[in-house]
């Protein structure tokens, strides 16, 4: 990178690509200005030429063999935009091989690839960027790679699903039901074809893993980050958490335990008045806790087009500023080993729990000894209901998964209770 211009070669040419494309040509003025030099959209490589492209990108550019891009000499800057694994890992590789600098937005990469893309890069002397791989156009790689690189953080708590946080907001501000508000995140064009990574919360625990691996320093992949999705929150759960004041979203925590990350991500209950309970509909947010920083809040735009490749022409602006300087990514070292994860089992929560028990003397006795066995302690109890309809609604201070398990199996086969009817673990109190 060391002519009077930059050339890049974008790969792929969707969302994410043609609104690239688009930013770097209309401003292009300011790109150029803060980057010292001109940054000229060399080669486009797609699947399909028979597509129609938007009028940003000239059809002169347009390849369908992306190798013809990342061998070709005369690119710099390699801009990552197909998405998946394969055949994106090999490009990227190759593209790093060659000496040239790589900006992605593909979280199932480095959620399951990190170490290997930041190992080549290291041994390259390239930059590899990747805000945009995390709650796409809001800025979080960045502020946790650099303003936080004196810190230590504690904790990451994210809503990192647009789909799942808008479905959630329509069953909490309508009462719809799961299927229904599913449904109505369709109609808007909120949910991808086969929304099942998003609904089941694995797209948000690819974004978890790439978060817990800067913030702990040790790489953490998708298949570290217990996951459960939000396609068993019912309608009765949500009005339940409205009468304790609280909100349900889908959750991505990760937490350092001495020399252990805990990572997952589930629906859980948090009070009205934490930070996180009012991010509604589609928006993204991050919560950070920081030993000296104490609690920061990052809120945006977590998917779309313009906002996602704002973040990449960010990472390629700051490629092409610092061209000259010492190149690696400033937690690669730390990328390279992999994190210790703590026993699911081993992790500690509160949780709502609603049992439909019979409605008679000792009951109460009965299931608060299933707790007491297990050492699970009840923060409170209450009865609902009389006759067929008796349930009771209790909270529980923060004791271990394992606990919890072993309670809620007790708790299935104890006489005077008819049914588990719901359970939900509760973060964002004082005590969790
Ligand atoms: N969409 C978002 O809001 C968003 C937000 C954050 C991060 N991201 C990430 O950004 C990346 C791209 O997402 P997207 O929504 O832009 O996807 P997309 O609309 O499906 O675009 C993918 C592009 O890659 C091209 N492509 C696919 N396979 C190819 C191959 N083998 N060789 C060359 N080109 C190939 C496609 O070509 P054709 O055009 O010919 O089909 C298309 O242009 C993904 O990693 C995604 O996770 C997306």
């Amino acid at each position: 990178m060391a002519g009077d211009r930059v050339r890049l070669g974008l790969l792929g040419c969707g969302v994410v690509g043609s609104a690239t494309a688009r930013i770097l040509v209309e401003n292009a003025h300011e790109i150029e200005s803060r980057s010292g030099v001109p940054v000229e959209l060399a080669r486009v490589a797609i699947r399909d030429t028979s597509k129609k492209r938007d009028a940003f990108v000239s059809p002169g550019l347009v390849t369908d063999d992306p190798w013809d891009v990342v061998k070709d000499p005369s690119i710099d800057l390699v801009v990552e935009v197909i998405g998946g694994i394969e055949p994106a890992r090999d490009l990227v590789l190759a593209a790093i091989g060659s000496g040239k600098h790589v900006v992605t937005a593909n979280k199932e990469l480095l959620a399951n690839e990190a170490s290997t893309v930041m190992k080549a890069a290291s041994k390259a002397g390239v930059k590899v960027l990747f805000e945009a791989s995390v709650a796409g156009g809001t800025p979080i790689v960045r502020p946790m790679t650099e303003s936080l690189a004196g810190d230590r953080v504690r904790r990451i708590m994210g809503i990192l699903n647009g789909t799942t946080n808008f479905v959630l907001t329509r069953m909490s501000e309508s009462g719809e039901s799961f299927a229904d508000a599913l449904a109505e995140a369709a109609e808007r064009g909120y949910t991808e074809l086969d929304p099942s990574a998003d609904i089941e919360g694995h797209d948000a625990a690819a974004k978890l893993a790439i978060l817990a691996s800067i913030a702990f320093d040790a790489a953490v992949v998708s298949g570290d980050v217990g996951c459960e999705g939000i396609a068993n929150v019912t309608a009765r759960d949500m009005a339940a958490a409205h009468d304790l004041g609280y909100e349900i979203k889908l959750l991505a925590v990760a937490e350092r335990h001495g020399d252990e990350v805990a990572a997952r991500v589930h629906p859980a209950m948090m009070p009205r008045t934490h930070p996180l309970a009012s991010v509604r509909n589609e928006l993204n947010a991050i919560f950070v806790e920081a030993e000296h920083a104490g609690e920061l809040m990052f809120l945006g735009r977590g998917a779309g087009g313009p906002a996602t490749a704002s973040a990449i022409v960010g990472d390629i602006v700051e490629i092409v500023r610092d061209r000259g300087a010492p190149a690696a990514y400033p937690g690669a070292a730390a990328l390279e080993r992999r994190a210790r994860i703590q026993p699911a089992g081993d992790v500690a929560s509160r949780y709502y729990v609603v049992l439909s028990v019979a409605d008679r003397p000792g009951v109460l006795a009965s299931v608060a000894g299933a707790f007491a066995r297990h050492g699970v302690s009840i923060a409170s109890v209450r009865q609902e209901g009389f006759g067929d309809e008796a349930t009771l609604v209790l909270i529980t201070h923060s004791a271990s998964e394992a606990q919890h398990a072993a309670t809620f199996s007790e708790l299935e086969t104890l006489e005077p209770v008819r049914r588990l009817r719901s359970r939900m673990r509760v973060l964002g109190t004082a005590e969790v």
